[in-house]
């Protein structure tokens, strides 16, 4: 993997996540990284670091502090799931099996494994899940190699669009080949989405955002629902209010 890691040490983009090795700053990035694109991120990373430098503090503030920083990052339950995963780690510490903190699935395990613990894991996503398939192999692991495949996928094998030209695995089984752009598909406008409802809602609660009285009132209350149900709202009477 010598030419992967000269590659990465030339382009390596400078990320604050990448300065650290305390696994509860890198979880905190990899859950805001899970659905939100790495530039919004990065800004909101510094600032909830700020706010809430260790696992403790973050355990200690109330849930709608919580879900008020996270507006704007999109999927709150993984706001509820990080207060969440906080919390068994202020009271227990770090587990063995990272997976069994609340919102940790395999690839954000492994990746903190790897970025904070320097376990030898290979942190798979959708990303470096194309990456793999089209070299047709896998690579020694390292907290390296993952970063680099990470900063590959995202510039130079893209999932539509693959820069063989200037990529640096010789040994790729997909070199050259054409990678088809799908027809593109009919979209659901955000606007139109139940996401994008329950994201007004919320930001509303938290009073981050005037109420969205230009939503159909049907839509507001299925996406109050939804936000009840899981657990980021609770009703009071027949107002509303985060949790
Ligand atoms: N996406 C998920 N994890 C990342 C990381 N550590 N660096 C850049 N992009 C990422």
């Amino acid at each position: 993997m010598d030419e992967l890691l000269d590659w990465y040490r030339i382009v390596r983009r400078d990320l604050p996540w990448r300065r650290t090795t305390d696994p509860y700053a890198i979880l905190v990035s990899e859950v805001m990284l899970q659905q939100t694109q790495v530039a919004r991120v990065v800004q909101r990373y510094e600032a909830w670091l700020v706010r809430w430098p260790t696992a403790p503090a973050l355990a200690a503030a109330p849930l709608a502090d919580v879900l008020t920083e996270w507006v704007g990052l999109g999927y709150n339950r993984r706001a509820k799931a990080l207060w969440e995963a906080a919390r068994v780690v202020a009271a227990e510490g770090w587990p063995e099996d990272l997976t069994r903190l609340p919102g940790v699935g395999p690839y954000t395990a492994a990746a903190v494994g790897s970025f904070a613990f320097d376990r030898h894991e290979l942190a798979i996503d959708t990303n470096a899940r194309r990456v793999y398939a089209r070299w047709g192999f896998l690579p020694t692991p390292s907290a390296e190699v993952n970063q680099a495949v990470m900063e590959l996928g995202a510039t130079l094998c893209r999932a539509h669009e693959a820069r063989c030209d200037a990529c640096p695995i010789t040994l790729c089984g997909a070199r050259g080949q054409r990678v088809e752009r799908p027809a593109r598909q009919a979209r659901t406008p955000f606007v139109q989405t139940e996401r994008y409802a329950r994201g007004r809602v919320l930001a509303a609660l938290a009073g981050r955002e005037e109420w969205p009285g230009q939503l159909a009132p049907e839509r507001i209350e299925r996406a109050l629902a939804g936000l009840v149900r899981d657990g980021l709202a609770v009703r009071d009477g027949d107002r509303a209010r985060l949790a």
